[in-house]
């Protein structure tokens, strides 16, 4: 069973499906991979601030050893983390991360958040109130930085995560090379009909993180609303004979959407790989919409950083 690809705006494809490594422990995620490859999976999601590239590459390591996949055969994402953005950095930060994912080229590097920080300490600057500490780079200069690494051929695609309209329009106007991707997190109680409109108008692929709620993000509190046990997207998961995960994935999927449900369990790795013998009916995809609520889960907590994205309506 091989998994449907997008055709990126340089020509290049990405498997519509694959896994998220965001929270999956160093000790968890190697096994998770090669479970993941072996069931069929060919993209993997990454960034060095996982904290987990090393032991993700480990599992590359012994599944190209094994003869499963040669490097060609799967897709592999990483993310500039945002103390990395002043041009001199950028190259030395896909370097790290290179060699810590064991590999020579990635697929696709993205732009992890639009916020710059302080360079050259913590991956976290604060200042003594706690605050995370900006740095005045301009990520349109940082993009910049980014398109080198194509030309050095460090990596295929290049890309944002968690750009919205003004900012994405303010790289686009200086781009030599066009983003191939935004990622953002998109789910039913967060649709992001017009940011995802509007990319698709130019031509820029979307990438839907947290698509399942991301119930192990660290800062969820006991009765936040939770997708997985939403009873609305229990009764239609039910008339299909799917779980709601398998709902949820393929809501992203019958939207055009790539897609990187996270886990690190074997049996709903597995689990989620079985969405693509089922399609949502158009009055599914309605009602699933219906869920909407400007559910955000994902933010960073510096509302107060000059490219802080979300203020913006989208
Ligand atoms: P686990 O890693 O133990 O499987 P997201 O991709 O939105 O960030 O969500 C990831 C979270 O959802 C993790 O807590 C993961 O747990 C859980 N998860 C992944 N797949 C399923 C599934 N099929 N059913 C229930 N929970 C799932």
């Amino acid at each position: 069973m091989s998994v449907p690809l997008v055709v990126f705006n340089n020509g290049y494809t990405c498997p519509v499906f694959g896994l998220g490594t965001w929270k999956s422990q160093p000790g968890e995620v190697t096994q998770a991979v090669k479970d993941a490859i072996d069931i069929g999976y060919r993209h993997i999601d990454c960034a060095h601030i996982y904290g987990n590239e090393r032991e993700v590459g480990a599992a590359l390591k012994a599944k190209f050893d094994e003869g499963v996949i040669k490097r060609g055969d799967i897709f592999i994402t990483s993310k500039l983390w945002c103390t990395f953005h002043k041009p001199d950095l950028v190259e030395g930060a896909i370097r790290t991360t290179l060699e810590n994912l064991g590999l020579d080229y990635l697929d696709l590097y993205l732009i992890h958040w639009p916020q710059a920080y302080k360079e050259g300490g913590e991956l976290f600057p604060v200042d003594a109130s706690g605050k995370a500490v900006p740095s005045d780079v301009d990520y349109v200069d940082t993009w910049k930085a980014m398109e080198q690494l194509v030309d050095k051929g460090l990596t295929k695609s290049i890309g944002i995560s968690n750009f919205n309209k003004k900012q994405i329009d303010r790289v686009l106007a200086e781009a030599r090379i066009r983003p191939a991707v935004n990622q953002i997190e998109v789910h039913p109680y967060l649709n992001q009909n017009k940011l995802i409109e509007y990319c698709k108008l130019q031509g820029i692929a979307i990438t839907a993180y947290s698509p399942l709620g991301s119930p192990d993000r660290p800062w969820a509190k006991p009765g936040d609303p939770s997708l997985l046990q939403d009873p609305r997207l229990k009764s239609i998961a039910d008339r299909y004979s799917k779980t709601v995960a398998q709902v949820l994935i393929r809501y992203a999927i019958d939207r055009g959407l790539i897609v990187i449900p996270k886990s690190v369990n074997k049996a709903r790795i597995e689990q989620n790989f079985q969405v693509f013998d089922f399609q949502l009916s158009p009055e599914d995809l309605e009602l699933v919409a219906s869920l909407e609520c400007n559910g955000r889960l994902c933010m960073m907590g510096d509302t107060h950083h000059p490219d802080y994205p979300f203020h913006d309506e989208y």
